[in-house]
């Protein structure tokens, strides 16, 4: 093994979390090391505790003691590197000290030195993911992962779905093809990931804590769940070679914006879920090894009937009431929205899946359709013509803040995708379900809200 340079990777206790951020992010072994004079080491950080403190609004001009991990794992110079490499290997680490008999850093090993050697290089010929390959669909058992499942396996993939079930189990209960599994687990977990990934072409992940008002409950679980889960899950990708990954990430990373947004427009979240997202989207996009290929894809907001029926959604929620209660009530109104059913963000996922990774890898795309952009008033305005006898009432309190038009070009000139089911395809598919089927009576019903069902 070569020997690292480490002044590019030390840095002395009086410095602050600012300073961390710069030496991280020069050096490209995603962590540093807190050391005395002498390179006696103190401690450590690693990329994941800075943004962490990010999210958790810390002061950049703290000192790093704040955030640094004391008692790191450490491997000794005195083993042979053979060893050495196993110990690591085992460890789990993105970055490990090798440490002299004073306890002082001599060395490192970091997870990118040892992909780097390991990784095939060249020319990146892979075409894409099909069927009979096989996908593990973290978060399989929600809203939008119960329809990919479905879809996934009648198109002959083998599934493989991980979730906690917050939701239940019904969602997934029928699916019983001999190409389906799925494990009960927390993806939180990094062995219990690590226990699924075996004999995987792709990952999606979609296991979040969803919605802005879920992820208020509890900060600390929703920090763990949607941003440290997700780097956990891409670094256990990369070390077991899988070289897809799909990160549902969401266009509420846009904030609010006057102007129409494209995947290269300035970031404005106004929420932890969408901070959330957008460090994410960062920690994923640094996993930039040669063959791995991770693709993030920004959904608008979802709307339309699932195994998992969602109504805390603003068009599931609004349609439900104009059929149960015969009125509806818009708040402000004026704010611009992007629109996409559960069946095309499905469409999306697997023309992300089955296009050849150069033109994925990497990449960003806004998952929707620029024509399917609407002010909430005029949602009201649709299901207020396709419902009969609704009362639509506006009125001028918002409680939404989250304001963006959206731009779609980027995805239908790179993968070809346009939306089938448009709003108001899922306003008649509700109805009909209500009206016909006599379905979805019970629509207040904690399972049908993340909210009402994290609270229980
Ligand atoms: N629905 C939307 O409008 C929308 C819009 C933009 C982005 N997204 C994103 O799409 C993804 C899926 O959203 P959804 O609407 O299907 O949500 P959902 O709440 O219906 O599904 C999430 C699933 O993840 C599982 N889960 C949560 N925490 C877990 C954990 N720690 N371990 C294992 N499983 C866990 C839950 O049990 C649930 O089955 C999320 O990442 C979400 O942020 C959704």
């Amino acid at each position: 093994m070569r020997k690292a340079d480490l002044d590019n990777v030390i840095i002395p206790l009086n410095s602050t979390i600012g300073k961390a951020i710069d030496v991280i992010n020069r050096n490209g072994v995603r962590g540093t090391f807190v050391c005395d004079d002498d390179r006696e080491l103190l401690g450590i950080i690693m990329d994941s505790d800075i943004r962490r403190a990010v999210l958790k609004n810390f002061d950049l001009d703290a000192s790093i003691k704040t955030i640094m991990k004391t008692s790191p794992f450490v491997i000794s110079e005195d083993i042979p590197d053979d060893e050495k490499k196993r110990r690591f290997a085992e460890s789990g680490k993105m970055l490990v000290p090798v440490v002299g008999d004073q306890g002082n850093v001599v060395d490192y090993i970091s997870l990118r030195e040892i992909l780097t050697e390991y990784a095939p290089t060249g020319e990146n010929t892979d075409q894409g993911v099909t069927p009979p390959q096989s996908v593990l669909i973290i978060g399989g058992a929600g809203y939008i992962g119960s329809v990919l499942s479905d879809k996934l396996i009648r198109m002959g993939y083998k599934v493989k779905v991980l979730d906690l079930l917050i939701y239940g189990k019904e969602p997934i209960s029928y699916l019983t093809n001999g190409n389906f599994s799925f494990t009960r687990g927390d993806c939180r977990d990094q062995k219990t990931v690590e226990s699924v990934l075996g004999g995987i072409d792709a990952v999606i992940h979609l296991a979040e804590i969803v919605g802005d008002p879920a992820c208020q409950i509890n900060e600390s679980f929703t920090i763990d769940t949607n941003y440290a889960a997700t780097q956990m899950i891409v670094e256990s990708c990369v070390k077991r070679k899988i070289r897809r990954f799909i990160f549902a990430s969401s266009c509420s990373v846009y904030g609010h914006s006057d102007e129409e947004v494209e995947e290269e427009s300035g970031l404005n979240p106004v929420s932890l879920y969408a901070r959330c997202k957008i460090e994410s989207e960062k920690a994923i996009q640094s996993f930039d090894f040669n063959r791995f290929c991770p693709t993030i894809m920004r959904l608008a907001t979802v709307h339309g009937k699932s195994f998992r029926q969602r109504f805390d959604l603003v068009v599931n929620l609004l349609v439900i009431k104009a059929l149960a209660e015969k009125r509806i009530q818009i708040f402000g109104g004026e704010q611009w929205r992007p629109f996409i059913s559960v069946q095309d963000v499905c469409y999306g996922f697997i023309k992300a899946l089955q296009a050849p990774s150069k033109l994925v890898k990497n990449q960003i795309f806004n998952l929707g359709d620029s024509r399917e952009n609407y002010q909430l008033k005029q949602i009201g305005d649709i299901i207020g013509e396709m419902i009969p006898q609704v009362k639509v009432e506006t009125l001028s309190a918002q409680t939404d803040n989250r304001n963006y038009r959206v731009n779609f070009d980027k995805i239908r000139s790179i993968l070809g995708f346009t939306v089938e089911h448009k709003l108001r395809d899922t306003v008649r598919d509700i109805s009909t379900a209500y009206e016909l089927e006599k379905r979805f009576r019970d629509y207040t019903e904690s399972r049908f809200h993340n909210v009402l069902a994290l609270k229980e």
